[in-house]
Formats: C-alpha cells, structure tokens, sequence
C-alpha cells in the first residue's frame, strides 16, 4: 500500500483518524511525562522539608476547610518580577508531604509560600481575626471563630498520620501517639498560625539567593 493510500484511508475512516490522533499525541505525553517519573529532583525532599507535624498538618487542614486556597496560591514561579516579591522560587522537592498540594491557581491575595516568618505570630492573629485592623484597604475576609475553636476537635488527627504513613510519610509510632497531646490547648487559630509560619522554611540556606 503506498503512503498515499494509507493517508487516504485514514482520512476517509474516522475511527481510524481518532485512533491515530491520540496514537500520536500519546506518544508526545509520553515522552514528556516519563522521564519526570524517574527524575530524582523532583522526588527528594529539599534540605529542611519535613513530614508536617501534628499541629502543622491540623493548621493545614484548616487552611483547606477555610477555603484559603481559593484566593492564595502557593507555588512562586521562576520569574524576576515573583522572587524579587516573594522569595526563592519553589521547587518541587519542598511538596513532596503535601497531600493534595495547595498550589493553588488564582491570586486574589499574594503568594503564601513564603510567608513563614514574614510576619509575627501576633500580626497573623490580629489578621486572620480581621485583616482590615492592620491591613486598612484589605478585601479579605476576617475568621474570628479561628480564634474560639479548639484545634483537637478540627478531625481525626492521628487517623490521618496513620494513612499519610501508608502513604510514606515517615512519621514515627511516637509522633503518632503523641499527636492528640500536641495539639492538647491550641485553638484552631493557634495551629493556623504555626502552619502559615512554617510554610516556605524547606530550602537550605544556601538555596536561598
Ligand atoms: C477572598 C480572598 C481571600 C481569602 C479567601 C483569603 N485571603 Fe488572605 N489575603 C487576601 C488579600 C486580598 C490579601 C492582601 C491584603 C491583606 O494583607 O489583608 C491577603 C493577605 C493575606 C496574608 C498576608 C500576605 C502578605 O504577604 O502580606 C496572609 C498571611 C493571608 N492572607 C492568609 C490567609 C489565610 C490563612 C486564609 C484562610 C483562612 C486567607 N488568607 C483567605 C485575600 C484572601
């Protein structure tokens, strides 16, 4: 059969064509995504990028039900005009403990990955109860129940180790059973708080430009 008249019988035969399509186009995503699987950068947690802790992953919990994704991403792209505001880019090795990732895609407000140690725990307190008491133009919203809501009973918080540990989190059997203890006394604001001030802390020093 000559390549005219294989042409023409896939042009003529739409099953043909769509197979053929996504033949071809597989083999594009295919070759774009397996090698990612195997590359080790990407998969190797950076210098100082840890399992998050009991209060961390309760604090994170709380940033998810709250929705604060919605309007903050996580995730500083390697652009001038983004370090220059933000800090060092984000590298994919600072995510590997984040279940999902919270990279977000909309910026009402700035960028959080590194918003860890920016500011102080009672700046973040005042804030998060209203942010129009430091911030005056400010259009996000104030979550004053943060700050009356006890962090044990946000959810099932040594639940959720166990099955991050079937993930391959290494957490060990003592930071399990300690974990109700850990966020013994915390308001959901507390755990909030040490959460946001962690975030973006996994580069090593020498990283950070
Ligand atoms: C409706 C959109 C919206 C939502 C939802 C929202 N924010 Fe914001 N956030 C903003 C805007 C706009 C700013 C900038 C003004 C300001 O600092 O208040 C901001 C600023 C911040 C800042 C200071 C960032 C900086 O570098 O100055 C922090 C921290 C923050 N938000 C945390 C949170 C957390 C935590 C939540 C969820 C509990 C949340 N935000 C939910 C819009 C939002």
């Amino acid at each position: 059969m000559s390549a005219l008249s294989l042409h023409k019988r896939i042009e003529e035969n739409t099953g043909l064509l769509i197979f053929g399509i996504l033949f071809v186009s597989s083999i594009g995503g295919l070759v774009q995504i397996l090698p990612v699987l195997n590359q080790e950068s990407l998969q190797e947690p950076t210098a100082n990028t840890k399992p998050y802790t009991a209060v961390e992953l309760t604090g994170r919990d709380i940033y998810i039900r709250e929705g604060c994704s919605v309007c903050h991403s996580q995730q500083i792209r390697p652009l001038i005009a983004e370090v220059e505001r933000y800090g060092p880019y984000s590298r994919a090795g600072e995510f590997v403990y984040d279940r999902p990732f919270l990279w977000g895609s909309k910026r009402t407000g700035p960028d959080l990955h590194r918003i860890g140690g920016k500011f102080s725990d009672d700046w973040h307190r005042v804030h998060l109860i209203d942010p129009r008491a430091v911030v005056p133009e400010s259009i996000m919203p104030g979550y004053p129940w943060l700050a009356s809501r006890d962090a044990s009973q946000t959810g099932d918080i040594v639940a959720k180790m166990q099955a991050l540990s079937t993930l391959g989190h290494p957490y060990t059997q003592e930071q399990i059973d300690a974990a109700e203890s850990d966020l013994e006394g915390l308001l959901e604001i507390d755990a909030l708080i040490v959460y946001l001030q962690m975030l973006g802390t996994g580069l090593d020093e020498e990283i950070i430009r």
